[in-house]
């Protein structure tokens, strides 16, 4: 913009302000209030949606809104998510470096594995972004295939929290019977030297991944490991006793497990 215009155009915004006793920062209410009728400025709408998701306050949910398709789909092939996620890594290792480590072997740090260590999007790409109802079928059917991708950011903070001395254990929502595969993907993935893969045996199928991801760290503690760090994209992998000394909670607009 010609510097002279936008001179212009600050004076006389700081007129009008000064003739208001509240400055407008925000758009017309009408502008992004949600009703399904409206097209219009569904980005505006889908970037606060994302952010009341990401921050739980919109806590559970099925699908993504209709209208926010075109904006998940802009958000997970684009930039974002990748720069999103390496914000959230760099916060990670800053805290892991700060610590006093025991050195004993049971300085755990957990890592959750789908959309945390590999990513599902090819598939999520052919079931409309989680605006879809969850096929427990079709998704299985592509955990087999072992062939879901590293999240670069995460692949480096797993490396760098192993140099670190910090002992990983996987937790997944993934059954005891999809054991073989998973390990196939992390390996495709380029994850090695885990410390455990704890998965859902029989007893642990039909509870809310909250309780069971809370119990697998009871046990953890139980066996001993300091729990310092925990990297999840949903809550569920992250609230509930006991916690991990930080919990960090990665970017995922797709879908929400309880
Ligand atoms: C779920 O996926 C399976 C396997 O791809 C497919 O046969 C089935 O029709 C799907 N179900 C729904 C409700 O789309
Ligand atoms: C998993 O892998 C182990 C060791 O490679 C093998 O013995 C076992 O049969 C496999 N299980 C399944 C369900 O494929």
């Amino acid at each position: 913009m010609d510097p002279f215009v936008r001179l212009l155009l600050i004076s006389i915004l700081i007129q009008a302000a000064s003739s208001h006793k509240i400055i407008r920062i925000l758009p017309s209410y009408d502008k992004i209030s949600n009703g399904e009728g409206q097209r219009f400025d569904d980005g505006l709408f889908c970037d606060s949606w994302r952010l009341s998701v990401e921050t739980n306050n919109a806590g559970y949910w099925a699908t993504i809104p209709s209208r926010c398709l075109g904006f998940v789909d802009a958000y997970m092939n684009g930039d974002r998510y990748a720069s999103d996620s390496e914000v959230v890594a760099a916060d990670e290792i800053d805290f892991a470096r700060r610590l006093d480590l025991a050195g004993n072997g049971k300085d755990a740090w957990i890592f959750d594995v789908d959309e945390t260590l590999v990513s599902n999007l090819p598939y999520y790409i052919g079931a409309g972004f989680g605006s879809e109802i969850f096929n427990e079928t079709s998704f299985d059917e592509w955990v087999d295939l072992a062939k879901a991708p590293a999240l670069p950011a995460s692949l480096k903070l797993y490396k760098e929290l192993q140099g670190l001395g910090f002992s990983l254990i996987l937790l997944t929502g993934r059954a005891e019977f999809q054991r073989n595969v998973t390990e196939k993907n992390l390996l495709f993935a380029g994850y090695t030297n885990w410390e455990r893969l704890l998965l859902r045996d029989a007893s642990d199928i039909g509870k809310p991944a909250r309780i069971y991801k809370s119990e697998k760290r009871a046990q953890l503690k139980r066996d001993g490991f300091q729990i310092h760090g925990n990297s999840g994209d949903q809550w569920s992998d992250l609230l509930g006793p006991p916690m991990a000394t930080r919990s960090f909670k990665l970017p995922n607009p797709m879908y929400f497990i309880k």
